[in-house]
């Protein structure tokens, strides 16, 4: 059986602007209904690569080579006028900042019918009908009376489902979400991310989630792929990411994250914990157990396997934590 093919796949992408390459040949895939994150510091090319995906390169901004397959449609080298056709409904995009990516002066609800109008959508009514669902759809209180107001009107989180409302709008395959949740607090983050995670589930839409925070990434992202100075330094599952960094880089993302254990984040963890995963990550295993099994003779029955195949490593110096139930083994 061959693998399906994936939403979008990108190979050798380059960027330039100016004539100065700044994104040094991208080469990855996202498969439907999965969250790739694609993760770096400022400046790595994060933005960058995404404007290149939808098209929306900034002046002076070029693509240099390499292909971008949506689906099986090869979309590199198309048109300004090419990609107005498939932005929205194939790929959306939700913007970093939902303060300047909203228009001031008009409201909200007008902004998001705009998207359906732009795409066809010619009948009035049943287009602010279609507002007022995607506003709820969107976890905001009262449609009726949000779509009427201005983005001044709305706090910044209010304003990043008004953008998500938009991009959703049509649809699309692939939502390409550029630091979603960089100008929010803490709380408004992780509903943020919440929200993003349901559509996700509910609709089976592939997300595309740059983000310079690897535990964001870690908790959000099936797959992560590590930017570095416009190149991908490291990609891979999550998990193994995480627990088994090949890159040097990765690592000290790692340590950097802050409040970040593999797996499991608390923001208000001791810094003891914090720093576990990046700490561990230098040390030889200690202990190694591979395939442990254990069983009891029951009188009068068949043996009692209480440890079925159990495999674990603990490096030296670092505390594993065995978790379960009693009678768990
Ligand atoms: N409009 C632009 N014109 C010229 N250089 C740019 C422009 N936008 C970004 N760059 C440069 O491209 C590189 C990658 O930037 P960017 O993609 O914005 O990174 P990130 O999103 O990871 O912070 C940086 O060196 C940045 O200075
Ligand atoms: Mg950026």
């Amino acid at each position: 059986m061959t693998a399906p093919t994936p939403v979008l796949t990108a190979t050798d992408l380059r960027v330039s602007y100016a004539a100065r390459e700044v994104v040094h040949g991208l080469s990855f895939a996202i498969a439907e209904g999965e969250t790739l994150a694609l993760v770096g510091e400022s400046g790595s090319g994060k933005s960058t690569t995404a404007h290149a995906l939808l098209g929306l390169l900034p002046e002076g901004g070029r693509v240099e080579g390499g292909r971008v397959r949506l689906g099986d449609l090869d979309i590199s080298g198309w048109s300004d006028r090419a990609f107005r056709g498939i932005r929205g409904s194939e790929i959306g995009l939700v913007p970093q900042d939902p303060t300047t990516s909203l228009d001031p002066v008009r409201p909200v609800g007008v902004q998001v019918a705009e998207v359906l109008r732009l795409h066809g959508h010619r009948d009035r009514r049943s287009r602010n009908a279609r507002v007022l669902e995607l506003l709820d759809r969107v976890g905001l209180d009262d449609p009726d009376l949000r779509a009427r107001q201005y983005p001044h009107e709305l706090s910044g989180g209010m304003r990043q489902r008004v953008l998500i409302a938009a991009a959703i709008a049509l649809s699309p395959r692939l939502l390409i979400a550029d630091e979603p949740t960089s100008a929010l607090d803490a709380t408004v983050q992780r509903r943020v991310l919440d929200l993003l995670d349901e559509l996700q589930r509910e609709d089976g839409t592939s997300i595309l989630l740059v983000t310079h925070d690897l535990g964001v990434a870690a908790d959000r992202a099936a797959r992560i792929a590590v930017l570095k100075d416009g190149r991908i330094v490291e990609q891979g599952p999550s998990a193994q990411v995480l627990a088994e960094p090949e890159d040097p880089y990765t690592r000290q993302l790692l340590a950097d994250a802050p409040a970040f254990t593999t797996g499991f984040r608390r923001p208000d963890a001791p810094p003891f914990l914090r720093d576990a995963a990046a700490v561990a990550a230098e040390k030889p295993y200690e202990i190694v157990a591979a395939g442990l099994v254990k069983e009891f003779r029951v009188a009068g029955r068949e043996r009692f396997r209480a440890v079925d195949d159990v495999s674990f490593r603990v490096r030296r110096g670092t505390t594993h934590a065995l978790v379960g139930e009693s009678g768990s083994g």
